[in-house]
């Protein structure tokens, strides 16, 4: 007996050797009901090709990709993958696009996610919600800019509501948070510290406005950044309020890499949510790992934005599929109409 379970536990292992990474991280990231790798296999076979090859052609360079990378974030985070982000603001009230945080998302970023329902849609109707768009949009921006490619689950449907200013405040982590305000903030979502590392290094592409981080320079300079570091954004950022751009990363801010986590233990990052996980215990250990082996961060941060991409999703009959998605169907009764798909009426949606 003791003999048999042994040999099972060397076939165990064995068929664990033989898994490729990305069996691996399917074993570590459960599929939510309702999502599937095949979701559109026959509504729509050439979804992901479409999206890819335009991406492809409107990413100049990693700027674009970063932004629509971020939308994913700013999506997730806020009342599930459901797009509401997307919307504009109604008699309801004001938009989340329009809440502070979402603020410094780039305006292309959204037109890029609209121009890519635009064009599934024509080819394959109204059956692609823009939620699945966002998350498909995001894994390409990390493949064209270098990083892991991995298989997003779909079957996301698009909200009817936004949240509110407060609501998108209170979901999305600050960039002035230390590392327990980080943690705490991924914990009410079922993401570990290994998480907060992984996906804050999605931070290697696209850049931030002096804004976001000038409170570490000004009035006095945050003791844990480099020197000369700081004296380079002092001299982009003369004052707490320029309004400029600079790169995260300033090892390699065009490619998805793990140099972000080099710029970390060399304390020559931007934001203090960024620059306390190499201070704080419980995280540097992680930084490390990541700093001194791609392969693993790579793998680490599929499983992150697989758990990321599935927060809160409407599957089945909940929400809708948009027509636009800027706005839900019912306020949007006209395109509804022109677009159409499965031949159903405007009062369906
Ligand atoms: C969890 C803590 C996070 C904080 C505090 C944070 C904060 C920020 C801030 C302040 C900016 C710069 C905005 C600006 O001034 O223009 C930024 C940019 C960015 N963030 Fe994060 N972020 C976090 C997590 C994430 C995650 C999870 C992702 C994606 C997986 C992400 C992707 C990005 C990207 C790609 C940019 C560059 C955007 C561009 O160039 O347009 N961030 N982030």
């Amino acid at each position: 007996m003791a003999n048999l379970s042994t040999k099972f536990l060397a076939l165990v292992a064995f068929s664990l050797l033989l898994l490729s990474p990305l069996d691996l991280v399917k074993a570590q990231v459960p599929i939510a009901p309702g999502l599937s790798l095949t979701f559109y296999s026959k509504s729509c076979p050439n979804l992901e090709s479409i999206v890819r090859k335009r991406l492809q052609s409107v990413f100049k360079d990693a700027g674009l990709a970063a932004g629509v990378l971020r939308l994913q974030y700013h999506d997730c985070f806020v009342q599930g993958c459901d797009a509401s982000l997307l919307l504009d603001g109604s008699a309801g009230g004001p938009s989340e696009k329009s809440a502070i945080p979402n603020l410094t998302l780039r305006a292309q970023a959204f037109r890029a996610i609209e121009d890519l329902r635009n064009r599934v849609h024509k080819e394959c109707g109204r059956v692609v919600s823009c939620a699945d768009l966002v998350a498909i949009a995001a894994r390409d921006a990390v493949v064209l800019t270098g990083g892991p490619n991995y298989n997003v689950p779909l079957g996301r449907r698009d909200g009817l509501n936004f949240a509110t200013a407060n609501a998108t405040i209170t979901n999305l982590v600050a960039p002035t948070s230390n590392t327990t305000t980080l943690l705490a903030k991924l914990a009410v979502k079922n993401l570990d510290a290994t998480d907060a590392v992984a996906l804050s290094g999605a931070h290697t592409i696209g850049s931030s406005h002096c804004t976001s981080f000038t409170e570490r320079l000004y009035p006095n300079q945050d003791p844990t950044m480099d020197k000369t570091f700081a004296n380079n954004l002092k001299d982009t950022c003369p004052t707490p309020t320029t309004n400029k751009t600079l790169d995260m990363d300033i090892r390699s801010p065009n490619l998805f890499d793990n140099k972000y986590y080099v710029d970390l233990m060399n304390r020559q990052t931007l934001f203090t949510s960024d620059q306390d996980m190499y201070t704080d215990s419980r995280t540097r250990g992680i930084v490390t790992s990541f700093a001194v082996n791609q392969t693993l961060f790579f793998e680490r941060f599929v499983i992150s934005m697989l758990k990321m991409g599935q927060l809160g999703v409407l599957t089945g009959s909940s929400g809708e599929i948009r027509a636009n998605c800027s706005a839900r169907n019912s306020d949007n009764l006209f395109i509804s109409s022109v677009v159409g798909d499965e031949g159903s009426h405007a009062s369906q949606f």
